[in-house]
């Protein structure tokens, strides 16, 4: 039995929980917010197994053999500097969050590097694949990847989160495709929801998906990942899902914002985080820097955070040069 501090208690931090308690090792669950650890027990029925929640940090890291971070990237810095704090012996760190941080364009175990003392790390696992907490919670069969350079680290994790009836996990050594991929996927989840906003049909999903997956692997590939790794769970998979389910926060999104609100009115009436918009501003960055061919995920940044018309600046694609199909 391993001992798991989950933090955050939101909808995988709870879901990932339950699979994790379900599977017989030991769960806390931490969230900053009282209101989330209460709608988290509010949730918890009588026909459900119950796992404990706390709003103490210190007992949650002592608590943990292995920490899972299932909050927003956008506070993934500071909650790290907080556990840096209170941390007191050797844990395996696990990531569950999707997003890399602007300015830096670091991924999340670059920052758990930075933020923790070496000495209180273990490993450091992404785990990532086609995975909404709606589906997992119903028990919905789910397969996911967890990636580490350390085998034996993805090998634990797999070992903790697979069961027999709903929830396999496999493994991959390369950590940098599988961080990269999971950040990115939202930003063309954005752009799946725009062009459903704008009333475009299954045909420019699938040329989306198509051509959006082309971008994420020449920038995934340019900083470091392994080509196949962009055709597993965490690539493709997770493309697929995100750019296709009515549960994506990123797809629900991006259609506010092709049916005509601008980025922040569809924020505002999110209640749930939506990585692909902070994503695109880091996937930005890496473009320019690195002059790689991105016109999806440029014509996103444009969207959103240069207030171009949806409908105008698609029409600026479709009007590029013909040419061949580079894959
Ligand atoms: N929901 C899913 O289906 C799903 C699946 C896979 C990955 N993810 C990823 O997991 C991450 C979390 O997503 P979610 O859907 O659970 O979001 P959510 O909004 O449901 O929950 C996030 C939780 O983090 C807590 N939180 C925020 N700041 C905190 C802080 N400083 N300290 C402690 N807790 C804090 C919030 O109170 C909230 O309960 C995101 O990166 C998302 O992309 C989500």
């Amino acid at each position: 039995m391993e001992r798991l501090a989950i933090i955050g208690a939101g909808s995988w931090g709870s879901a990932l929980g339950k699979i994790a308690y379900d599977n017989g090792h030991a769960v806390l669950l931490y969230d900053n917010s009282k209101e989330a650890i209460a709608r988290f027990n509010s949730k918890t029925t009588a026909s459900s197994r119950i796992f404990q929640a706390t709003t103490d940090l210190k007992e949650a890291v002592a608590f943990g053999d292995i920490i899972l971070l299932a909050v927003p990237t956008s506070v993934i810095r500071s909650v790290l500097k907080e556990i840096n704090l209170v941390i007191e012996s050797e844990k395996v760190f696990v990531n569950a969050s999707k997003g890399l941080e602007p300015k830096t364009i670091k991924r999340v175990s670059e920052i758990v590097e930075e933020e923790i003392k070496s000495k209180f790390v273990k490993g450091f696992v992404a785990l990532s694949g086609p995975s909404h907490a709606e589906e997992v919670i119903l028990e919905m069969l789910t397969l996911v990847t967890a990636a580490s350079p350390d085998l034996k680290q993805a090998q634990l994790i797999q070992r903790v989160f697979s069961n027999q009836t709903y929830f396999r996990v496999y493994t991959l050594t390369d950590l940098i495709g599988v961080e990269i991929c999971s950040a990115l996927k939202n930003i063309i989840a954005l752009a799946s929801g725009i062009i459903a906003g704008l009333g475009y049909g299954d045909n420019t999903r699938a040329a989306l998906i198509t051509r959006g997956l082309v971008e994420i692997k020449r920038i995934a590939c340019m900083f470091g990942a392994e080509e196949k790794t962009v055709f597993g769970l965490a690539g493709l998979g997770d493309l697929v899902v995100t750019c296709t389910s009515t549960h994506s926060r990123n797809f629900q999104a991006g259609y506010k914002i092709g049916s005509g609100k601008d980025l922040e009115q569809a924020l505002a009436e999110m209640t749930m985080v939506v990585e692909g918009a902070r994503s695109a501003i880091a996937a930005h960055e890496m473009i320019v820097e690195n002059n790689i061919y991105a016109p999806i995920i440029e014509a996103v940044y444009d969207i959103i955070y240069h207030k171009f018309d949806p409908r105008e600046r698609i029409m600026l694609l479709m009007q590029n040069d013909l040419k061949e199909e580079i894959l």
